[in-house]
């Protein structure tokens, strides 16, 4: 049996730093990871550029069952703390929008600079290999992997969550924390697409189409001015994304279509210019296949001037709030990330040691923490594994 100091499950974006910064520290780390290669998901982040971080970092980014869970760990370790390790490995980056910090190059270099800091800190890491029985006995978690058994005073849960199984995601974080008596907050697929019932075929003949607008969902207060996105199947880009984290079933979306229309925008347009068309005036500033579904969903046409006061208010009461009611999400196979996980409660918010469980450890998307979209999920997974590097 080999024996170390801790054992990381999972050599993603947070089982790489937590054990660089643990090995760093002088501890024998041992990473495990049944991909073939480590870091897969950050080789993909972003477009394959690996959108890092954001710089708007803030614990109100974040869903998590305990809302102020995250703040400890968010703030000893910062996004320009992150950003410092990227600048000493000279990689090129820009701030795109909205404080999303992207590589100018490949995300690989990202994956590349966690490996070396792995290899400044003697970390001894094993992809490919299946991970067997993990048990606990006289002070020392045990794990089975590729036909050997390893030993350490400290395990660290960072397999992450389901999303994208075909990139070798899995639900093991879970089985291992009820394994050792810890609660799982109800995993659900989130940055996800989300589809439409077939009474809506007119919008997902839109396929294609994108402008920007305000999303909501029914049953949050949570607002996302971006780009959506019309899809064959439903509603995606990055403001459905943004609310699908918040969205669930049976919960009504709202898009508020061109949002910086003033209130009583179509009764003026009337007044200004009664013979234009009402889906003319309508349409201003809307995609025109998206302005037709629009208008001919509204039910009004002709000159606007031929319309009343009390039509328009509703209409524009409408395109304030058009309600999309989605039959479910494009799932696993297709969400960022997974809202739920590890229960914080069974976390110190310090360390991320489990509080019954001495020694036994859990970071990034496997704990019940989720970040918005643009870095913000990568920051929370260098944040909790630095925490956990830290102590053990
Ligand atoms: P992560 O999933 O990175 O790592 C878990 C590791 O555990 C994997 O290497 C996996 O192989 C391994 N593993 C799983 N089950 C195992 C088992 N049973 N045995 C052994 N090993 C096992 N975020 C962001 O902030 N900016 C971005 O640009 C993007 N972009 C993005 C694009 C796409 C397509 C996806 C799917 C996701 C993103 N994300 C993102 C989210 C981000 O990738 C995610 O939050 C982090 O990778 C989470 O890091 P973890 O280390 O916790 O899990």
């Amino acid at each position: 049996m080999s024996e170390y100091d801790a054992i990381v499950l999972g050599a993603g974006a947070a089982g790489l730093l937590c054990a660089a910064t643990a090995g760093q520290r002088g501890k024998r780390v041992l990473l495990l990871d049944h991909a073939p290669e480590p870091g897969r998901k950050i080789v993909i982040s972003g477009g394959g550029r690996c959108n890092f971080t954001n710089i708007h970092t803030a614990p109100d980014r974040y869903l998590a069952s305990n809302p102020h869970f995250a703040k400890s760990a968010l703030s000893r370790y910062t996004p320009t703390d992150f950003l410092g390790l990227i600048e000493a490995y000279g990689i090129a980056w820009h701030e795109k929008t909205l404080g999303q910090l992207f590589c100018d190059g490949s995300a690989r270099q990202v994956v590349a600079m966690l490996l070396e800091e792995c290899a400044k800190g003697g970390v001894t890491l094993r992809c490919g290999e299946a991970i067997g029985a993990v048990d606990y006995a006289d002070g020392r978690y045990r794990v089975e992997h590729g036909g050997q058994v390893a030993s350490a005073p400290a395990l660290v849960i960072a397999t992450g969550g389901p999303s994208i199984p075909k990139m070798g995601a899995t639900g093991f974080a879970y089985e291992l924390a009820r394994r050792f008596g810890l609660k799982v907050v109800q995993p659900r697929p989130a940055l996800v697409p989300l589809t439409l019932p077939a009474e809506e075929a007119l919008f997902r003949e839109l396929s294609g189409v994108s402008t920007e607008i305000v999303a909501r969902a029914s049953g949050s207060k949570a607002a996302f001015r971006e780009a959506a996105l019309f899809t064959h199947r439903g509603l995606s880009g990055p403001a459905v994304l943004q609310i699908s984290s918040y969205w669930k079933r049976g919960d009504t979306v709202t898009a508020q279509f061109v949002p910086d229309r003033p209130e009583g925008w179509l009764r003026a347009a009337k007044r200004e210019r009664p013979r234009q068309s009402f889906r003319k005036a309508m349409g201003e500033g809307l995609p025109e296949r998206l302005a037709d579904a629009l208008c001919a969903r509204l039910g009004l046409e002709g000159e606007i001037g031929t319309l009343t006061d009390k039509a328009l208010g509703a209409a524009e009461a409408r395109l304030a709030r058009w309600p999309f009611v989605p039959d479910g999400s494009e799932g696993f196979a297709k969400a960022e990330v997974t809202v739920g996980g590890i229960d914080t409660a069974e976390l110190s918010s310090k360390t991320m040691e489990a509080r019954k469980c001495p020694g036994l450890y859990a970071v990034g998307e496997a704990v019940d923490v989720t970040g918005w979209l643009g870095g913000y999920n990568f920051q929370w997974a260098w944040a909790s594994a630095r925490a956990a590097g830290m102590a053990i």
